[in-house]
């Protein structure tokens, strides 16, 4: 049964429509021709829907239409009442919704970080978490949610690895359709981010990536074009970076060919492109590249710019009205006009959602059970009656990565009391045993601190805002510091911040201020910093905001005393964001030694019938704005599992991290399991896991190294502002095959909590679409369990192989069984899988041959092979419809 796909002879894909350099410059200049045209260009193509949206574009004057391209505050567009046009309120993702108070006062379902999401490989659960995406922006009266994030973890270093699903871009794809279809089937609209090839973080706003023509279409424009074929995706962010394609190298905002002639014009977005919020650096170049709406606003060079380069004739008439249009399509589609009805049939449905019973479920199934030696889990509950709980990620778990995706939670919960009362009532010791964190901790001002001045004090610091005459224009004390002053007056330069700080405990003590921009501090009479760097909205997209650095001085104590801290620091006014000012007040009070604390542990694990070692990275480590420098596991983390788990045999080592980490100890820890960024309902998952109620089910959606050195691309450090994408189609697995390294887990690898085998594998249909493939296994573990089935492609051995990948992923399905039992699952293998990009066509072909297809529990971990004929031609057998064991 042979695909009827084109073959030998490169020839276009027919389910596309193919481009070519002169078709995309055709395209261009229709799209100027239409400039002096009175009828706009996306009008003419408009359908019977849009035929009241286009005339309701005619009714608006070129001051309003500007307006509506333009945001009216950080996370609003611009209403038009006498148009029924009310504001539309857009807000973060990926994980959760953040909701749109200014003073982030609202709180929302923490959802875990997408990768675990996608280690689900689970379609179902990703319609959930889109319906749960709707239920929480009804909720916080958002109709534009900035997410899913579909760019690739190219590199493991990268800072917002756990804001995207996969290496992967079939995986990413098919999570990211279910999400985005789920959430605008409900009447919201999620905003595809961000396109395209912005899958690091290391100078994000001026970097150019170079990715030839192929890759982009093979790995990093795939998941923009599902989503917007099968998702029909109703937005698209576009990013900080640039590309260089070949063909044009240039800001993404300003990449004509991508974004008006491949997303626009070839796949027949209709949506909105929204600029990634400060991104937008010119007014014709982004408006002429494809650009809809720059956020935010109105401040920024559309703000002020957009409606003189329309009058001068620089950006076309009808080019504004294509972008009003987009507008106004999506507030038809959210329900943001009146008199148009929105889309979404099941737009009531979202109420009914149990969105923390839902993420409670996905967390602990995403769980990846990377080595379970002795079969431990589930553990045995009654039996257990003494807990050690040890790791600084069981005292201070990290739940959710830092930047823009942070949201205030609905509910924090207690790890040890969740553990205790999930083991029925179970003594539980919890130690950290080892340092992780470098910044010292917020300095307690109601209990350790007093105002200048006064010999009594009152507890807390004096906090004064000072204008550029050194003038006090507005002053506090305050017992209660979170190290931001807010939406600080115009006139206001720097915050000046005094107090006093009691070192009662004899020993070692750290004390200090970490700030950004222009800044003095002196403790106890020291100048302990100065800069003279004044930052903009530059700290806020690079995230060193969030996470200073603090300057600290050491202060020996053998009679109790006091030191004073004196800190002048930088008013920052931000184009586009909240003015403030930033200081965060630190004190580490004296510690135990790194080989106190492990002693302490050591002694808990003894002691205890279980050890549960929680380890993992913290909010210094795992960000946007800045990629990571290192994959160790931060401080003396790994000699703490070495050390437990050598105490005590019976440890379980919970990894609480997003993106990898080198596991130097994995071949000596029994049982390990990769527990995520988990979100709210994290503690209450993880106890789940261990005690039996469900079973972890994931499955690895990228490469977890065994050591730093084998990392196919190791960093994304631009070289004279350029990322080289040198390792072009092969994406994170591939490469490892490719170069023939051996990870400490393979792309795909979980173990769960039972066994399977794979008893066959057979075609049961084939045509121009795609392939049906019937996948028998049988659970023969002791319970009840779900697995992943994995079905790889490989290139056919009759047709020149080129530089297609060694393997590559296909299709995938999740399956539930009952102990013994043996079931058979249909999986889909599309046609789409076999297709490769032809540049000097600028094309997709599908080389004839039989492909080889492999399934198996993950990447290496192949159990059955069948071989797939791909052509048109012969019209005889495949050469294999019935699969044989591998
Ligand atoms: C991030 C986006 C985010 C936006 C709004 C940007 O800095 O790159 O992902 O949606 O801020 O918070």
């Amino acid at each position: 049964m042979p695909l009827d796909l084109p073959t030998q002879a490169p020839t276009p894909d027919p389910s596309t429509d193919v481009p070519t350099r002169g078709r995309r410059a055709d395209a261009a200049l229709a799209r100027l021709g239409a400039a002096a045209d009175a009828a706009p260009a996306e009008a003419a193509r408009a359908d019977a829907t849009d035929a009241g949206l286009v005339a309701l574009v005619g009714e608006l004057t070129v001051e309003e239409k500007v307006s509506l391209v333009v945001g009216a505050g950080l996370w609003s567009t611009t209403a038009i009442p006498r148009i029924g046009l009310r504001a539309m309120h857009v807000s973060d993702g990926p994980a959760g919704v953040r909701g749109v108070a200014e003073d982030g006062s609202e709180t929302s379902a923490s959802f875990p970080a997408p990768s675990a999401l996608a280690a689900t490989w689970d379609v179902d659960l990703a319609d959930e978490v889109g319906r749960a995406f709707a239920a929480e922006a009804r909720r916080h009266g958002v109709d534009l949610v900035l997410a899913p994030q579909v760019n690739l973890q190219r590199t493991p270093v990268g800072g917002r690895h756990f804001e995207c699903y996969s290496e992967d871009p079939e995986l990413t794809s098919r999570i990211a359709v279910h999400v985005v279809k789920a959430a605008q089937d409900r009447g919201v609209g999620m905003c595809v981010k961000h396109f395209v090839a912005n899958d690091s973080e290391t100078q994000r706003t001026s970097y150019l990536a170079r990715v030839d023509e192929r890759t982009l279409r093979e790995v990093y424009l795939e998941p923009f074009e599902r989503l917007v074929a099968e998702a029909r995706a109703w937005s698209v962010m576009g990013a900080y970076s640039g590309v260089d394609d070949g063909e044009l190298a240039a800001p993404v905002l300003e990449h004509a060919p991508l974004l008006t002639g491949v997303l626009k014009d070839e796949w027949g977005f209709d949506g909105v492109v929204v600029s990634d919020w400060v991104a937008t650096n010119s007014v014709e170049a982004a408006a002429e590249g494809g650009l809809d709406l720059q956020m935010p606003g109105p401040d920024g060079p559309w703000g002020d710019g957009l409606l003189a380069a329309v009058r001068a004739g620089t950006v076309g008439a009808a080019l504004l009205d294509d972008k009003v249009l987009r507008l106004l399509r999506l507030a038809q589609r959210v329900g943001a006009l009146e008199g148009f009805a929105p889309q979404g049939a099941e737009r009531d449905e979202v109420a009914a959602v149990d969105v923390a019973g839902m993420l409670r479920e996905l967390v602990a199934r995403s769980m990846v059970v990377l080595r379970d030696d002795a079969h431990a889990l589930p553990l045995a509950a009654p039996a257990i009656r003494r807990i050690a709980l040890l790791g600084p990620n069981a005292v201070a778990p990290f739940v959710q990565g830092g930047g823009s995706s942070y949201v205030r939670p609905d509910r924090t919960t207690n790890l040890p009391e969740v553990i205790a009362s999930a083991f029925g009532g179970a003594r539980v010791d919890l130690h950290a045993g080892a340092v992780s964190r470098v910044v010292p901790p917020a300095l307690d001002l109601a209990a350790d601190a007093t105002t200048p001045g006064g010999a009594a004090g009152t507890p807390g610091a004096l906090m004064e805002l000072l204008d550029a005459a050194g003038t006090v224009i507005a002053a506090e004390t305050v017992t209660r510091w979170d190290g931001w002053w807010h939406d600080v007056p115009e006139q206001a330069v720097a915050l000046r911040i005094r107090t006093t700080v009691r070192l009662d405990t004899p020993g070692r003590h750290e004390v200090g201020v970490g700030t950004v921009g222009r800044h003095r501090i002196v403790v106890d009479g020291q100048v302990v910093s100065t800069s003279d760097r004044v930052v903009g909205e530059d700290v806020i997209l690079d995230s060193s905001v969030n996470q200073p650095v603090p300057a600290l001085l050491t202060v020996d104590v053998t009679e109790p005393r006091t030191v004073e801290v004196d800190a002048t620091v930088q008013a920052a006014h931000p184009v586009g964001y909240r003015s403030f000012a930033r200081a965060e007040l630190v004190h580490r009070p004296p510690v135990p030694t790194p080989d106190e604390l492990l002693a302490d542990a050591v002694a808990a694990a003894r002691d205890a019938d279980l050890a549960i070692v929680v380890v993992g990275t913290n909010e210094e480590i795992e960000s946007e704005g800045y990629d990571r420098t290192s994959l160790a596991l931060p401080g003396t983390q790994d000699e703490l599992v070495r050390a437990v788990v050598a105490a005590n045999p019976r440890t379980v080592v919970v990894v609480n991290a997003g993106a990898p980490v080198v596991l130097p100890w994995l071949d000596e820890a029994p049982t390990v399991v990769w527990s995520w960024l988990g979100g709210q309902e994290w503690a209450d998952a993880l106890a789940d896991v261990l005690t039996g109620v469900t079973e972890p089910s994931g499955r690895l959606p990228w490469t977890l190294p065994a050591r730093e050195d084998d990392v196919p691309v190791p960093d994304a450090i631009p070289a004279d502002g350029v990322v080289e994408y040198h390792e072009g189609v092969h994406v994170g697995y591939r490469s490892w095959l490719r170069l023939g390294r051996t990870p400490a887990a393979p792309f795909g690898h979980g173990l769960g909590w039972t066994a399977w085998s794979y008893v066959d594998v057979a075609v049961t249909s084939q045509d121009e679409d795609g392939v049906d493939l019937d996948v028998t296994i049988v659970n023969d573990g002791p319970r009840a369990g779900r697995e992943v089935v994995q079905v790889y492609v490989e290139p056919p051995a009759q047709s020149p192989a080129g530089d297609r990948p060694v393997r590559w992923l296909g299709a995938f399905a999740v399956v539930d069984a009952e102990a013994g039992a043996s079931t058979t699952v249909r999986v889909r293998l599309d046609a789409r899988a076999f297709r490769t990009w032809d540049t000097a066509r600028h094309g997709w072909v599908t080389p004839a041959g039989t492909y080889p297809i492999r399934v198996g529990r993950s990447l290496t971990d192949l159990r059955l092979s069948v071989g797939v004929d791909v052509g048109s031609s012969s019209s005889g057998q495949s050469s294999g419809t019935r699969g044989t064991p591998t």
